[in-house]
């Protein structure tokens, strides 16, 4: 996995999020970055419901008053703790966590 940081932990808001492009596998992937505090959760930005990304414009995500990342497409609701979707037309999928961790201010890729 990469040794090169993400993003600097104190470029995300905290309870907001941002947006980066990483490398998975060899593919080029939009990630989905959530600042949690200290800690950050990390998922592919892709919807499970039609594959569409879940920002409405790079970087630019939704969250509902419950605290729930909501997909700028259609609508489906995610819980930003487990990706899990609780309201909407994939209810019961997930989103693809990407294992993230913080050192030094940094965040990389865990693993
Ligand atoms: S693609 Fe996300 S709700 Fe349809």
């Amino acid at each position: 996995m990469s040794e090169q940081p993400l993003i600097a932990l104190d470029n995300v808001t905290d309870g907001g999020f941002a947006e980066v492009e990483v490398l998975i596998e060899g593919d080029a992937e939009s990630l989905l970055i959530h600042r949690d505090g200290d800690g950050v959760r990390g998922f592919l930005n892709i919807c499970p419901h039609a594959g569409r990304r879940l920002d409405w414009a790079p970087g630019q995500f939704l969250k509902s008053r419950e605290g729930h990342l909501v997909c700028a497409a259609h609508g489906a609701s995610f819980a930003l703790d487990s990706g899990e979707c609780v309201a909407g037309p994939c209810k019961g999928d997930r989103l693809r966590a990407v294992p993230l961790q913080v050192r030094d201010g940094q965040v990389f890729l865990a693993g």
